[in-house]
């Protein structure tokens, strides 16, 4: 087993005005890296930001920070330089967003960065998987993307435990309503990053519930081996 436990908060639930110190209170909370949440209005209904931000934001929180761009975006192929140029490291696109998935993870890769491919709820595990082999991470988005602080879907577990088990090393993303409550059942179907947003967010103690989401994935992960 290769993967291990990270934790992502993700920032559309901060104070946009301030994501520059917020996205550093997050990695001095302990957090593993940023997901950032790109949506185009299209492929979402709902707006946040482009490259520029995010060069930005290199430049304030320095070279360290992970960055993973979940690209919420119809046509992601045209965002892919631009994105590099600002400094982002990993490109997740989503597999309905694109008719030639095998085209862009290469662009992706020949721009520097890691490849993440993601489903929504509506799509199939099946229609990921012939990519799985080339990817570094696939994100089984738990709500329909859009949107903070929406409900969990635990009816999407079942994606993340075919995956685990076809592909026992990959990295395997959630994203939406993940928290305290619910990042137990994402840990035990073999999700290993977890993306947190309005419960990191929102909480008084960020450290404390990054450092619960860990725990409770990097037990779930021991477990894992020691059944193998
Ligand atoms: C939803 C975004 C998520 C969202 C997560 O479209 O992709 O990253 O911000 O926020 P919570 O954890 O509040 O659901
Ligand atoms: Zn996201």
């Amino acid at each position: 087993m290769t993967y291990n436990a990270k934790i992502g908060p993700s920032i559309l639930s901060s104070d946009l005005s301030c994501l520059g110190s917020e996205c550093v209170r997050m990695m001095e909370s302990g957090a593993d890296y940023l997901h950032l949440d790109v949506m185009d209005g299209h492929f979402v209904p709902n707006l946040t930001f482009g490259h520029p931000m995010v060069e930005c934001l290199r430049k304030s929180v320095g070279q360290d920070p992970f960055f993973d761009m979940h690209m919420m975006v119809s046509r992601p192929e045209q965002w892919v330089k631009p994105m590099a140029a600002a400094g982002a490291n990993q490109y997740t696109f989503h597999i309905e967003s694109t008719t030639n998935p095998g085209n862009l993870i290469k662009e992706i890769r020949e721009s520097g960065m890691k490849v993440g491919l993601a489903i929504k709820p509506g799509t199939t595990v099946e229609e990921l998987a012939p990519w799985a082999n080339q990817i570094d991470m696939a994100l089984v988005m738990t709500v329909e993307p859009g949107f903070g602080g929406q409900k969990f879907m635990e009816d999407m577990m079942p994606k993340v435990s075919w995956l685990r088990s076809q592909f026992p090393s990959l990295d395997i993303e959630v994203d939406g309503g993940v928290g305290p409550d619910t990042v137990h059942k994402c840990a035990e179907a073999g999700a290993n990053m977890i993306v947190s947003g309005s419960a990191v967010i929102g909480s008084d103690d960020p450290r404390s519930v990054i450092a619960l989401l860990r725990t409770v994935v990097a037990e779930a992960i021991q477990k894992r081996s020691l059944d193998r």
